[in-house]
């Protein structure tokens, strides 16, 4: 995890760069916008940026846009003028921070963008074998792809073999292909020379470029546009990349894992996704399990989660009751290993005392599994906002009022929860207007 810090941040430079190597980011700062910029079209790249409201992000951040870097960035300023956040907010920047630093706050949109703890944590056969398997092909240079549901830790995987592979003193960079528009996707991956398009007023370096010696993650392949996978085949193939509007052909030398949780056959077959590019990416295939289907990697996952979220919400340590872990394995966890991760993250803050039992893990999912009598919820009948709003509050309630916690568990931005709670005190304002 990379971290850009561009401007004074009101002297906080240091404070917010420590509690960033704290979560193990690798932290650069620049102090001026046009530095910023500059940085970023070199290759050495950023995975977030947090940049001084005292800027003109508004500049900083149109500048990105033109010139299609799709790295996200945070807007950070002491005692805020409101409408100078909002109008980073509206920009494009993904969250406000005030200062000084709050160390809660930082880790938690730190978290939004990386993984801090990569290990591969099992107990079932099944995925023994697997890891068997991976740690026995990682040395090679054969790309691989990683199929699975969504959860099952296809990108904890892929940094495993990373981890293993020849490449492991060289970078790690991954792209998602799923969250970046084409017309970046392209930009992002290849780089583009000054002059390509209507913004590009610089060189920029790209992902393939970037990654240089190590490992290239493309997660989420599938749903790569046509034009692009065609463009993809050759780097595969060729192993030489045309930056966008370049006329010099470069030669590249990376990894490539690529992840799916489509079924890439039937992908094909629908032709949205190139045979010839599947074959070339899939030379050896990891499909990772559901969680159903590793019934032993339960146990140790739960426990690992309790463990991490205890220390990362400073609680002391809990136990889970023999009750609750029988309710975790009768469960069928459709969202696999990053449903129960949430789960027990929830379970840890809403517990009473020092054992887990089966209603604080699924109690804040809805009634009907808070009553045991089986009886289904009432939520037919009321309203969307109303339920949404009995929602917040009480897991805001449980969060024992903490905000960043809250907005984890919810899935939502700090922000978002923060305007929908003006709301709810205040009903003739609309959150839209906030
Ligand atoms: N074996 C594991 N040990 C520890 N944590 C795990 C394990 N497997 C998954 N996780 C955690 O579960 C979450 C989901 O994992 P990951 O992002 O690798 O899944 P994914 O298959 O890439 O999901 P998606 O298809 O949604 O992208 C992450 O927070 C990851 O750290
Ligand atoms: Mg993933």
């Amino acid at each position: 995890m990379r971290l850009l810090i561009v401007g004074s941040l009101n002297g906080y430079v240091s404070a917010a760069a420590k509690i960033a190597i704290n979560h193990g980011a690798k932290v650069s700062h620049v102090p001026e916008i046009d530095a910023g910029l500059e940085s970023l079209r070199s290759g050495k790249g950023a995975d977030l940026i947090m940049v001084d409201l005292k800027l003109d992000i508004v500049k900083f951040i149109t500048a990105l846009k033109n010139e299609r870097i799709a790295t996200p960035v945070v807007a950070c300023g002491v005692n805020p003028d409101p409408d100078r956040a909002a109008e980073a907010i509206h920009a494009g920047a993904k969250e406000y921070i005030t200062l000084p630093p709050d160390p809660e706050l930082i880790a938690a949109v730190l978290q939004a963008v990386t993984r801090d703890d990569l290990h591969v944590i099992h107990n079932d056969l099944k995925t023994k074998q697997i890891l068997t398997f991976a740690a026995r092909i990682a040395p090679s240079e054969a790309n691989i792809l990683i199929t699975g549901e969504s959860g099952t830790g296809k990108e904890i995987m892929a940094h495993f073999i990373h981890q293993q592979s020849k490449r492991s003193e060289r970078p790690f960079i991954s792209l998602n292909c799923a969250a970046i528009p084409e017309n970046l996707l392209e930009s992002e991956l290849f780089g583009h020379e000054k002059g390509s398009f209507t913004g590009a007023i610089a060189r920029r370096i790209g992902k393939f470029e970037e990654a240089s010696g190590g490992t290239l993650l493309l997660d989420e392949i599938t749903e790569m546009h046509p034009r692009l996978q065609a463009k993809l085949l050759r780097a595969v193939q060729e192993r030489i990349i045309d930056r966008v509007g370049g006329t010099t052909p470069i030669r590249i030398d990376i990894r490539i894992i690529a992840t799916s949780n489509r079924n890439m056959l039937e992908a094909v077959k629908a032709q949205e996704f190139r045979e010839d590019l599947y074959f070339r990416l899939n030379v050896v295939n990891i499909h990772m399990p559901s969680l159903r289907e590793r019934p032993g990697d339960i146990e140790p996952l739960t426990n690992y989660f309790i463990q991490k979220y205890c220390e990362l919400n400073q609680v002391a340590t809990k136990k889970i009751s023999s009750a609750a872990l029988k309710c975790l394995h009768a469960n069928d966890w459709p969202g696999n290993v990053r449903e129960l991760e949430n789960s027990i993250h929830r379970a840890v803050l809403m517990a009473q005392d020092d054992t887990i039992i089966p209603e604080d893990i699924f109690g804040i999912n809805g009634p009907a599994q808070i009553d045991t009598s089986g009886s289904a919820p009432i939520l037919v009948g009321r309203k969307v906002s109303e339920v949404e709003r009995e929602l917040i509050l009480h897991t805001l309630d449980h969060c024992l009022g903490n905000r960043t916690h809250a907005a984890n568990i919810l899935g939502i931005s700090i922000r978002t929860l923060r305007n929908k709670l003006k709301e709810y005190l205040d009903p003739n304002v609309s959150s839209s207007q906030l």
